[in-house]
């Protein structure tokens, strides 16, 4: 089954005269749970790609479909509900919120759905070996842990589909293995998706699939 196909999609930011484009005819089509690795040199488009993925930005050309639902066309409202039912997402710089425990970062997707369910954000917690860590903020957590929090939070509504951008970039190699296996599993012994922009070649040599992108198009 394909939980997510790109048709012809392109980017092209206008700013007054001046154009750049950044996608051109990307076709992609995903399995579920398959675990792909986007990796391409710096400015080569993998971010945006992502974004355009998740429904995060809209492109200039093209179609995006997750599920059966075509996202382009859909007004925020109803995008937000599919993203929030389909998708979790991770972000190279965390994004996590200052003034929240681990623990209720990764609660927050629930409570924002209306689910008060303390058990499922302590299971995650578990899952990414932080149990221990629960009451600490982000600024008093290493950045490992904090991108295993993010992880954790990106799961914690059970998407079927995971999108990270760079989840290793910021992380020494042990931590980086920590995150990779996690992932990996999550694909491997879960069946879920999982769809990850890196540079690091180990990383991506543990994927199923590697895309690569060079300027704007899949090689
Ligand atoms: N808002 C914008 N306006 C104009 N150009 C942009 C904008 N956002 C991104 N770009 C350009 O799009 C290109 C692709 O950016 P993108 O962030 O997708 O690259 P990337 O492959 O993720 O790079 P990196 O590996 O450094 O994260 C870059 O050349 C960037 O300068
Ligand atoms: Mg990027």
């Amino acid at each position: 089954m394909k939980v997510m196909r790109a048709i012809e999609l392109g980017k092209t930011y206008r700013d007054g005269e001046k154009e750049t484009e950044v996608l051109r005819q990307i076709n992609l089509e995903i399995e579920a749970g398959e675990f792909i690795a986007i990796a391409g040199p710096s400015g080569s488009g993998k971010s945006t790609l992502l974004g355009l993925l998740a429904g995060l930005d809209k492109p200039t050309q093209g179609n995006v479909f997750i599920g059966e639902h075509e996202i382009t066309s859909l007004s925020e409202n109803r995008l937000a509900k599919i993203r929030g039912k389909m998708l979790g997402f991770v972000f190279q710089s965390f994004n996590l919120i200052p003034t929240l425990t681990a623990l209720e970062n990764i609660e927050l997707p629930l409570l924002l759905n209306g689910i008060h369910d303390h058990s499922k954000a302590k299971e995650l917690l578990d899952l990414v070996g932080l149990s221990h860590r629960h009451k600490h903020y982000p600024s008093q957590l290493s950045g490992g842990e904090q991108q295993r929090v993010a992880v954790a939070r990106a799961l914690v509504c059970d998407p079927p589909i995971i999108l990270a951008d760079e989840p290793t970039g910021n992380l020494d190699s042990n931590n980086s293995k920590a995150v990779i296996e996690l992932l990996k599993g999550l694909s491997e012994n879960r069946g879920k998706t999982v769809v990850v922009v890196t540079h690091d070649l180990d990383f991506a040599a543990k994927a199923e699939r590697i895309i690569h992108i060079n300027d704007g198009r899949i090689q």
